[in-house]
């Protein structure tokens, strides 16, 4: 378990000092909002507010889950909860894991829900552990719901991350029996479960099948964000790991880009978190304008939440003012009329779009 701490703690230093942007875009370039010379609202009457999981948001951003488990994580998800308090978003925790084996860490995922009392707390947990693993047991029920209650969390991701899983060596790649699980999971819980992809995004037919298995809400966790292929790449490649080191690299560009599963899972009938590679509300925006009802950033938050509480205010400040502007320049006083509005797809992301439409996947 001490393993997981050193891991959790590795992927902070990694996710923020190294390459770990693949070269495969997320698809915001080729998004084109159609500007309006007459925006007809004013730029403060523009409204950033809206109602997703039956929860009222100031702004449509999340903080996506990120860490706890290790020494560093409490002050880290401290501020990260202080920005979510400040500016009504919603916030996850990373992994919680660490803290079934050592009760002890859990004030590192708990210190978000004192710092944000009144937040929109997403508890997480990953789909591999729901099966079980060659050396460990699948986690039970009770082990689940004292996950979320531990934290008086409001909604439950459940991570799906294979792709990090197969390059990191001695990874939990039992995969068999998830949807089942994920299943008898959305019965018990009294949150809503969100199926969350960590970098290889959702496709419509995977999103259907979680829809059937009960879960609330779909983040796509798109690729063109930080990859976990590379991730666990750097990690292999300081142990000298040479087959996981290339792996984590062929992988780097593998999945749906956010863009793509953003337009494959809107319009199921369930919320959408468009997360990965989302830097900017320019950005945000576009996720929003193709369907998605909330945008999730992680690495860039956790820049800025290492720097200090004024550098995570700051960018999520300048995140929600950029946001605005699209608002205004697409003459959207809302982000509903946002959906409304006019856009060009092109480039790589029309070419998807095309072959996912005629049926040449
Ligand atoms: C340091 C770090 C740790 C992460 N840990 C988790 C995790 O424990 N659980 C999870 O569901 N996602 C985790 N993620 C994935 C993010 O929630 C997000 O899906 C991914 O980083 C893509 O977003 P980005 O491009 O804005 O970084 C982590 C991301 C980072 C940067």
């Amino acid at each position: 378990m001490a393993d997981i701490s050193a891991r959790k703690a590795d992927h902070i230093d990694i996710t923020t000092q190294r390459g770990v942007t693949p070269s495969v875009s997320p698809g915001w370039d080729d998004i084109h909002l159609m500007h309006r010379s007459l925006p007809e609202v004013d730029l403060d009457a523009v409204d950033l507010s809206v109602r997703v999981f039956g929860r009222a948001f100031r702004a449509p951003l999340v903080i996506a889950s990120m860490t706890g488990g290790h020494a560093r994580a409490e002050e880290l998800n401290r501020r990260l909860a202080r920005a979510a308090h400040e500016f009504g978003l919603a916030i996850g925790v990373g992994s919680q894991r660490a803290a079934i084996r050592r009760p002890e860490l859990l004030s590192t995922y708990r210190v978000a829900r004192e710092a944000a009392p009144d937040a929109f707390l997403i508890a997480n947990v990953g789909a591999p552990q729901l099966v079980p693993q060659r050396n460990e047991p699948a986690l039970s029920i009770e082990q689940v719901l004292e996950l979320v209650s531990s934290m008086r969390a409001d909604a439950l991701a459940i991570h799906l991350n294979y792709v990090q899983e197969v390059v990191q060596p001695g990874g939990d790649t039992r995969a068999a029996g998830c949807l089942e699980a994920i299943r008898h999971v959305s019965a018990a819980v009294q949150v809503p479960v969100i199926a969350k992809e960590t970098g290889a995004g959702i496709s419509r037919s995977q999103a259907l099948l979680l829809k059937d298995a009960g879960v609330s809400g779909l983040d796509v966790g798109g690729s063109g964000g930080t990859s976990f292929a590379l991730v666990e790449s750097y990690r292999a490649a300081d142990r000298e790991l040479g087959a996981s080191e290339r792996l984590g690299q062929l992988l780097a560009t593998w999945g749906l880009p956010t863009a793509i599963s953003v337009i494959e899972c809107a319009g199921l009938g369930l919320p959408v978190i468009a997360t990965g590679g989302v830097r900017n509300g320019l950005d945000a925006a576009k996720a929003l304008a193709l369907g998605s009802d909330l945008v999730g950033v992680a690495r860039p938050m956790l820049s800025a939440a290492l720097e200090g509480t004024d550098a995570l205010f700051a960018y999520v400040g300048e995140f929600l003012h950029t946001l605005r502007v699209a608002l205004f320049l697409t003459g959207s006083r809302t982000v509903a009329d946002l959906r409304a509005c006019q856009r060009v797809v092109a480039g790589q992301t029309a070419v998807w779009v095309q072959q996912l439409e005629a049926g040449l996947q």
